[in-house]
């Protein structure tokens, strides 16, 4: 069967702009009609075309120039895509040349892509995929919103979806259907370079977003595919370093790391990408039991299992499980992978083929990966318009999806410190900054808008400035709006900037006529190995700077642009308040002059826990040998800023935790009823976080486990209760024998400073 026909109307039917009827969802379609096509489309493949499905390559493999040194323009190349799509029957291509593109450069190469692909006998359309992660990050003028760890500070679940359905569209609107996010991996090292584009260290608010940008991108108005990356164990290397090695016990990975996976998949993603790294000694690429017993069988994943960039092949040139790179494809294929991003050479397919033909892999195999990477094509309906995403009949306006980001950085601010030793009345809050005076704007990330957006952002490093937006601003330029050209005086440096730089600062500053002193602090871009570091303590210049305008006796500043919590708690004292900005995007700089100013009262909570020192960095669910000590004079749990810290411009205290009874049966749900107060004088979005407490288990137990949350405005001066529903089956840990159980026995749930305690009993014999 020639499919080109079905494929090319489906085409026409993109060009002339959508039709409505056009229309896919990507939740996968169970339906019979779905299992005959795929099974019908199958029966037409020869091993050539099921191999060639299996293989996806980077587009510079199909481009004019040498791979990853294209000639630019950047453009298409007739001889290798009849060679890559047409003879070797290539079924995926990924990524970018190197930087972003228009919309319309993106059309005309997914759309020549396509149209070669049409030309192999099969005809079966391309999966494009791309790294989407804080929006279309690889399309030039996208609407670009706060990184994930940014995302997680609003713990605000609806935002977020929202956010996701936006980057959908734009990611649409450039012709690709697949993205390569969200990450899942649960961030519990601040030392690790992908720290920022996790949703942070707890399993409950990763699994959460991670739902939520799930179905955002793939059941919005213009659905693609989701990724759940890295599956699984790649945040928590012992060196900190990224793809180095992982010790993680079967209890640990199914407590800390699996759970949001398992949400994710229970929400209908369509794919998931492979850690590169190793856990246990054993590379993931390889591993059987993470792969196929744990991902197919304990959670039922039905969808697509891509590999990371080359994972195939560094299972011989890095990890040296195999002897050569036809070893490692039978490693591979045998452990549950379905399709290699290759993604630099021809040979994947052809060596699948001879590992078939000489039986050591057989064809069912095979098929079974084929139906899947089918399965998606057809889920995203691009049998039905040649490999396009449908588009939208009707784009939003760039204005509204430029607010849901704008919000979201917003959101997501996170203000940690705030205090009065320098305020004009003494013990007054030193922020919002109120007043008329000078204020000078110093700092390497002050300038700089890639600062705000991170990697991942036009270029896989995020530093180029050629790709920024034009006309969205820097920190500085947001500060001169929000506060008045007048009022800002401003001293930029670069990240190298030297003793000399910050005593020219200093001795051109009037301590008299300048209010404060906002400084910018934190990190360039970076992401992968090229964030390893060797230490997580705050540069030194920036610590010097901060030191020395406090030496002035003027109030100091600290805002943070950067997607790890560096450690600075010798300077942190001479900061008179401090706010976390993470990478908030392109937005970011007019949210933090929003806040700073008191225009928008501050939300965000941290989804981390801010080591004070480099060596002691925990999280919020250590256990309870972590907090013993003061009196031993070893060093207890003390971060610089606690999980879940985050103050506002109000004064909202928990005054009651109350629940309906102290005693529960095994499978009640437990209603529980908090009390807030707003004893302040401006409205405020509270953010209540429930955590349990298992006071005795068999496994010893974490001093806190995140439960619930929920967001509530709070008027200035009002009481209100806040509704929790928790169920004692969610009260349980991984235990002895690696299982899901919940112990009976004595509970406590806490919000803040309060807490109550309940008893968790079996079920009574005489329970109906
Ligand atoms: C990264 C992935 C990314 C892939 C494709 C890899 O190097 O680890 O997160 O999705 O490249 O760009």
């Amino acid at each position: 069967m020639r499919l080109n026909t079905v494929f090319l109307s489906g085409f026409s039917c993109m060009s002339i702009g959508f039709l409505s009827s056009c229309r896919p969802s990507v939740a996968p379609d169970l339906s019979e009609k779905k299992t005959a096509f795929v099974d019908s489309v199958l029966r037409t493949m020869s091993l050539e075309d099921k191999a060639g499905e299996m293989t996806q390559l980077t587009l510079d493999m199909v481009c004019v120039g040498k791979p990853f040194k294209l000639e630019k323009p950047h453009r298409l190349d007739t001889t290798k895509l009849q060679k890559v799509l047409v003879d070797l029957k290539v079924g995926s291509i990924l990524n970018c040349g190197g930087h972003a593109y228009s919309p319309a450069q993106w059309h005309e190469f997914i759309s020549g892509i396509q149209s070669a692909a049409a030309q192999k006998t099969t005809g079966i359309p391309v999966l494009y995929g791309i790294d989407a992660i804080h929006g279309a990050t690889y399309t030039s003028g996208a609407v670009l919103g706060p990184q994930q760890i940014g995302l997680a500070a609003t713990w605000d679940t609806a935002l977020v979806r929202k956010f996701a359905e936006n980057a959908a569209i734009e990611v649409t609107a450039s012709g690709i259907p697949w993205n390569f996010s969200p990450v899942l991996d649960v961030a519990r090292d601040a030392r690790w370079p992908r720290f920022w584009e996790t949703f942070g260290e707890a399993p409950k608010l990763v699994s959460d977003m991670g739902v939520a940008m799930v179905k955002g991108y793939q059941e919005g108005p213009a659905p693609i595919a989701a990724t759940l990356k890295h599956y699984v164990g790649y945040s928590r290397p012992l060196t900190g370093k990224d793809r180095t090695p992982a010790w993680i016990p079967e209890r640990q990975l199914r407590q800390i790391f699996l759970p949001p996976f398992a949400a994710a998949i229970d929400a209908g993603a369509a794919s998931i990408m492979v850690n590169s790294g190793e856990v246990n000694g054993i590379p993931v690429h390889a591993d059987h039991h993470i792969l196929t017993d744990i991902l197919r069988e304990d959670l039922g994943f039905e969808g697509m299992v891509v590999t990371d960039w080359e994972d195939i092949k560094y299972l011989f040139k890095r990890h040296k499980v195999a002897a050569n790179y036809k070893d490692a494809i039978e490693m591979a294929i045998h452990a549950g992978i379905d399709m290699s991003m290759v993604p630099g050479d021809l040979k994947f397919p052809g060596l699948l083929m001879e590992l078939v033909r000489e039986g050591r892999i057989s064809e069912a195999r095979i098929d079974e990966s084929v139906r899947r990477i089918l399965s998606m094509k057809y889920d995203l309906g691009l049998f039905r318009t040649g490999g396009m995403p449908p588009a939208l009949a009707d784009y939003p306006a760039k204005e509204s999806l430029e607010g849901t980001a704008a919000r979201a950085a917003l959101e997501s601010i996170t203000l940690l410190k705030n205090e009065g030793q320098h305020a004009v009345n003494e013990g007054d809050p030193i922020l919002p900054i109120g007043g008329k005076g000078r204020i000078l704007v110093t700092g390497p990330t002050a300038n700089s808008l890639n600062a705000l957006n991170g990697g991942w952002t036009g270029t896989w490093q995020g530093r180029d400035t050629t790709y920024n937006t034009p006309g969205r601003p820097t920190a500085v330029e947001s500060m001169r709006e929000v506060f008045g050209e007048d009022r800002i005086a401003f001293a930029g440096v670069d990240m190298d900037f030297t003793d000399a730089d910050v005593a020219d600062i200093t001795r051109n500053l009037n301590p008299v006529t300048t209010q404060c002193a906002v400084v910018f602090l934190g990190e360039m871009p970076y992401t992968e190995g090229k964030g390893s570091v060797e230490d997580i303590e705050l540069f030194d210049n920036q610590q010097n700077l901060v030191k020395a305008l406090h030496g002035k006796g003027i109030p100091v500043i600290g805002v943070y642009a950067g997607g790890r919590p560096r450690t600075f708690s010798n300077m942190e004292p001479m900061l008179d308040a401090f706010v976390m900005a993470y990478l908030p995007g392109d937005y970011g700089a007019r949210a933090i002059a929003d806040v700073l100013s008191g225009n928008f009262n501050p939300s965000g909570r941290l989804p981390f826990t801010w080591p004070r020192y480099a060596s002691a960095h925990l999280t919020y669910d250590h256990k309870h040998t972590e907090n013993l000590s003061a009196k031993l004079d070893w060093g207890d749990f003390n971060p610089l800023y606690t999980f879940g810290s985050g103050l506002s411009y109000s004064n909202v205290e928990t005054t009651s935790i109350a629940l309906t009874d102290s005693v529960f049966q095994m499978g009640d749900v437990i209603d529980i009823t908090v009390s807030l107060q707003n004893t302040g004088t401006r409205s405020t979005t509270e953010t209540v976080i429930l955590y349990s407490q298992d006071r005795v288990a068999s496994i010893t137990p974490s001093v806190d486990e995140l439960k619930a949350f929920k967001q509530v405005v709070v008027p200035a001066g009002a009481t209100i209760e806040v509704n929790f529903n928790v169920s004692t089956e969610g009260l349980g840990f991984i235990g002895q024998e690696n299982t899901y159980t919940v112990e009976p026995g004595a509970f406590g749930l806490r919000v803040k400073d309060q807490t109550v305690d309940f008893e968790l009993i079996q079920q009574s014999n005489n329970n109906p």
